[in-house]
């Protein structure tokens, strides 16, 4: 009985990688992430969006062109996870359960159209970060720092 049961968890581990991703932590950001995003956030944080530098330098007329910073590469992505922009992202998505105000990120709408699509896309988002703290990056304790997962690849 013991063997059977080992078995058939090796198998689920072996096949299930993509379905068990959320309960195990197997996020990662070239399986997981980019793909959801590339449907969900690059027509505002894509290619053809401003690096956070250039960004930064003139926000307003990108905001008013509705036009985010570029966010298409892991290394841009986790400046606003933990780098420069620590917890910009999660600031953004949250669903108002841990922001100050109760109310959601302003970018959690883009997580999906219906409200179940963006429950899973949080979830997944959640799963890949691994520490979910809306910290800015002076807050953060080597701690914290120790805690997120963000694994690009497998
Ligand atoms: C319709 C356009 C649009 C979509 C789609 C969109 N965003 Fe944004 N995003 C913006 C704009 C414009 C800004 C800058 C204005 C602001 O800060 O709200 C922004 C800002 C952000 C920021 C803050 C960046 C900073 O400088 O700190 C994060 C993080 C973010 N978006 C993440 C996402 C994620 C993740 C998705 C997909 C789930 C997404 N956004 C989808 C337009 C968009």
């Amino acid at each position: 009985m013991k063997k059977m049961s080992m078995v058939a968890i090796t198998l689920v581990l072996l096949g299930g990688g993509s379905a068990l991703a959320g309960s195990h932590g197997q996020v990662t950001y070239n399986d997981h992430i980019k793909p959801m995003m590339e449907q969900q956030c690059f027509a505002c944080h894509g290619e053809s969006s401003p690096s956070i530098e250039e960004f930064d330098a003139d926000q307003k007329k990108y905001t008013t062109m509705m036009v985010g910073p570029r966010m298409t590469t892991y290394q841009e992505l986790v400046h606003f996870v933990n780098g420069d922009d620590a917890g910009a992202i999660m600031r953004r998505l949250d669903d108002g359960k841990n922001t100050p105000t109760g109310k959601p990120g302003n970018m959690n709408i883009y997580l999906g159209d219906s409200a179940e699509a963006r429950i899973k896309n949080l979830d997944l988002f959640k799963s890949w970060v691994g520490h979910w703290t809306l910290k800015r990056q002076a807050e953060l304790t080597a701690e914290d720092h120790e805690l997120f997962q963000i694994m690009e690849k497998r």
